[in-house]
């Protein structure tokens, strides 16, 4: 079976690398910026900072500061308005996964035409999104180096996953030092939201040895420094660690794909508009469980990577055992236990679930699914 393998062709990484990040910028020999970006990140300053940097090269810009969580149809359009008007030759994204989702939509369109609507669904543009340099603040998307762009759609409050080589980053920076201002709530959901990215790489049926590589890689650094990063955000080396971590597992399920973990989590936070991380987190023992009868060698692995001590037990052991270090891990960063506490309702589960059967991230999941088992898994978190 032949695969191919995406990421944005330049990274940088690591504590300060920002000014590193723009000279390379610089030698790109843009002329001007739209800078996508949400409210907290501007009224912080450092959507202004970001506008300063870029001064500094030479570089002009314009701030969009519209991307929402769960960036919508109508935020796209607002921000490709203003690049038009506003003659941008280029696209910086700045922020979590919000922000580089809107930018994406923006530069595709920019190029492309139509309405991002249009490119729901796998490699469905004919032409290069205009250039994207995304600067990451948090850790868990890894949208800022993926070809996954999900923009809710809120007439049908659906959310809508463009999977689009063309929507591929050119360059991705993660520099720690922009994450240590992150709140508790939203480390812990997005570093589970890492987790769940690799976890569902790890077991999808689009698996290689590549992405199996940087899917363990990505669990044993989550297993050994989300707790640190949420109890102490200044921890510097666990910020690092994080930011690697969320990144190697981006590497892992942006060319192995995900899983119904995704699938049903895109249903929740386009229903009830509910942060992603935090779905992720509820449903992926859930998931896992309903997965074990046909992936248990696989998440005994997982269990390993978790810190598990999986010798001489069963391939079914080690999952049970995979399963119950996610739920300790969960707990331990304070997620919710069931869907009831953020707020979903039982008699939307078969509307949430006849959705979740809809979306492309659970393609790849190792188990199939009908209707019937998907209510049931939704059913069992709440
Ligand atoms: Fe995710």
């Amino acid at each position: 079976m032949s695969s191919t393998f995406f990421i944005p062709a330049v990274n940088i990484m690591g504590i300060d690398c920002l000014d590193e990040a723009m000279t390379a910028i610089r030698n790109y020999g843009f002329d001007k910026a739209l800078i996508v970006t949400d409210v907290g990140l501007a009224k912080a300053g450092v959507a202004g900072m970001i506008a300063e940097k870029l001064a500094m090269q030479d570089i002009d810009s314009v701030i969009y500061d519209g991307a929402k969580p769960n960036p919508s149809v109508e935020n796209v359009e607002k921000g490709l308005a203003l690049l038009q008007q506003s003659a941008c030759d280029f696209v910086v994204s700045l922020g979590g996964g919000s922000p580089h989702d809107c930018a994406k939509g923006i530069a595709l369109c920019a190029t492309n035409g139509g309405r991002i609507g249009d490119y729901e669904g796998v490699d469905r543009s004919s032409k290069p999104q205009l250039p994207l340099v995304a600067i990451n603040t948090t850790a868990g998307t890894a949208s800022e180096m993926t070809r996954f762009c999900i923009i809710t759609d809120e007439s049908r409050h659906v959310k809508m996953a463009i999977v689009d080589r063309n929507v591929t980053p050119l360059l991705s920076v993660n520099d720690p030092a922009l994450m240590v201002g992150m709140p508790q709530g939203l480390t812990a959901a997005t570093g589970m939201d890492a987790l769940t990215h690799a976890i569902e790489a790890y077991v999808s049926t689009a698996a290689t040895p590549i992405t199996d590589a940087c899917a363990i890689k990505a669990i044993e650094l989550i297993s050994a420094n989300l707790r640190l990063a949420v109890r102490d955000g200044t921890d510097k080396a666990a910020r690092e660690n994080m930011a690697y971590a969320q990144f190697l597992a981006g590497m892992a399920f942006n060319n192995a794909s995900l899983g119904f973990v995704h699938a049903m989590a895109h249903q929740l936070g386009g229903l009830y508009d509910l942060p992603h991380g935090v779905c992720n987190a509820v449903l992926l023992p859930h998931v896992q469980s309903f997965n074990a009868s046909v992936c248990a060698k696989r998440l005994r692995d997982v269990g390993r990577a978790l810190g598990a001590d999986i010798k001489g037990i069963t391939a079914e052991e080690g999952a049970q055992a995979a399963i119950a270090a996610i739920r300790r891990l969960s707990q331990d960063v304070e997620i919710p236990a069931g869907l009831r506490e953020l707020g979903a309702k039982l008699q939307d589960i078969p509307l949430l679930a006849s959705n979740a059967l809809k979306d492309a991230c659970g393609l790849t999941n190792p188990r199939r699914a009908d209707q019937r088992q998907i209510e049931e898994i939704f059913r069992s978190a709440f």
